[in-house]
């Protein structure tokens, strides 16, 4: 009875274990399929404070005014990742636009994100910094304004400041923000050349590689890419070895050599190569599509796609790699055989002719019938010259050379000339 209840209980547990497997290898499979981080379709986008990506692209040019009293009525108008107008019965004045992402900032407690307008209007503005004309700083805050309620769902600019001789205008604008998107590798870049990220800019992958384009496709002649990986130096460690999917799945013979497919860690100083060897296996007309991702510890993985046509089929590019491995088995096997014949001649010599030391060594005798021939005893004098290295006029005056006539009649020849 106990025998069975204790089966009972082991199986049970050999049960449990497998199903918590099972809901691993789930997850596990699970997590690869996380959203691409790609560049977004604006660059009405920022991050948050932890690297998530916040894409603000559905809030570009949308309008938010703010009625100013005063002596002269006017009104601030901002539009979102566009420009800043201050509009009146006198006209309009700028304060700037917006130009790029890096322009659009993480906050501070309170203050979620900032956007900065650059190059505004510049009368009587001419003496700001760099002559960068009006300038307007965009203070975005998540949810409602401190001071009030706002009567638009959209949002509305809690408050406007200005500064600075009217050169510079300081908005706090609330608005419900975007959701947080996949945490981004800052820093990290890809691209065809050593400093270049036509690929991979910023952690972010970029249009043209986030998914399938038959128009950026590499062609059937090319059989490798390389790609150059960088990351910053403090953060190198967190990046992984990459793997790569092929569609379809047959055709395409693709392997990732170099040092970047081993997982060694990019710095921007030293980048790593990550080559992509592909040969065509099956011509097909429509390119294929391989998928290349780099997981990074912590972070949302870096992911890429390539396109390769196939016009015609490759040979396998094993046959000069083959030849080298001939030739070092050959010379391998060479080596061995000689020093063999070498030690197995010492032995001979030394047990059966009873011969010793030097002379005993095959070949030995060839050798020194040889430097006979040369003429061994001049070869000793000439290096044993102590002043032998001194071109010198007196050196080769005082030298007893082995044939001094010979020196001293050079020598008044050169004189002569
Ligand atoms: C490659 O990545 C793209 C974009 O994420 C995806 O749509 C596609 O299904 C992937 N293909 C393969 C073979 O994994």
């Amino acid at each position: 009875m106990l025998l069975e209840w204790k089966a009972f209980a082991s199986c049970s547990a050999g049960a449990i274990h497998l199903f918590i497997i099972v809901l691993l290898t789930l997850e596990y499979m699970h997590v690869p399929a996380t959203a691409i981080v790609a560049v977004p379709s604006s660059n009405c986008y920022t991050f948050d404070n932890d690297n998530h990506l916040v894409d603000f692209t559905y809030l570009v040019g949308q309008n938010f005014e703010y009625n100013e009293e005063g002596s002269v009525p006017s009104d601030l108008v901002v539009q979102l990742c566009k420009d800043v107008q201050r509009r009146s019965q006198a006209g309009y004045i700028s304060f700037g636009r917006f130009i790029s992402s890096h322009s659009f900032l993480t906050g501070s407690e309170p203050i979620d994100y900032i956007q900065r307008f650059h190059n505004g209007d510049l009368v009587n503005c001419e003496t700001t910094f760099k002559k960068m004309g009006r300038t307007a700083q965009v203070n975005i805050i998540c949810g409602q304004c401190s001071n009030k309620v706002c009567k638009d769902e959209h949002g509305c600019i809690c408050s406007v400041s200005y500064d600075e001789r009217m050169c510079r205008v300081v908005a706090e604008l609330a608005i419900p923000c975007a959701q947080s998107g996949p945490r981004v590798f800052k820093g990290f870049t890809v691209g065809f050349h050593p400093r270049s990220s036509e690929v991979v800019y910023n952690g972010l992958t970029q249009l043209g590689f986030e998914q399938l384009h038959h128009e950026f496709s590499f062609q059937s002649e090319q059989i490798h890419t390389s790609l150059y990986l960088s990351a910053m130096s403090s953060l190198s460690g967190l990046v992984g070895k990459p793997t790569f999917k092929v569609n379809p799945l047959k055709g395409l013979d693709v392997m990732l050599t170099g040092s970047g497919a081993n997982g060694a860690m990019p710095t921007t100083l030293s980048p790593t190569v990550l080559t992509v060897n592909w040969r065509c296996e099956i011509i097909r007309s429509s390119p294929y599509e391989v998928n290349v991702s780099i997981p990074v510890s912590g972070y949302d993985p870096i992911e890429f796609t390539l396109t390769k046509k196939c016009d015609y089929t490759q040979e396998r590019e094993s046959v000069p790699m083959r030849g080298w491995a001939t030739f070092g088995i050959i010379s391998c096997i060479f080596i061995v055989m000689s020093s063999l014949l070498c030690c197995g001649g010492f032995i001979y010599k030394t047990r059966v002719e009873h011969q010793y030391g030097l002379d005993a060594l095959p070949g030995m005798t060839i050798m020194s019938a040889f430097l006979d021939a040369v003429g061994r005893p001049r070869g000793y004098l000439q290096a044993g010259d102590p002043n032998g290295n001194h071109a010198s006029q007196a050196s080769w005056v005082n030298t007893s050379g082995p044939t001094p006539a010979a020196q001293r009649t050079n020598d008044r020849r050169y004189g002569t000339i």
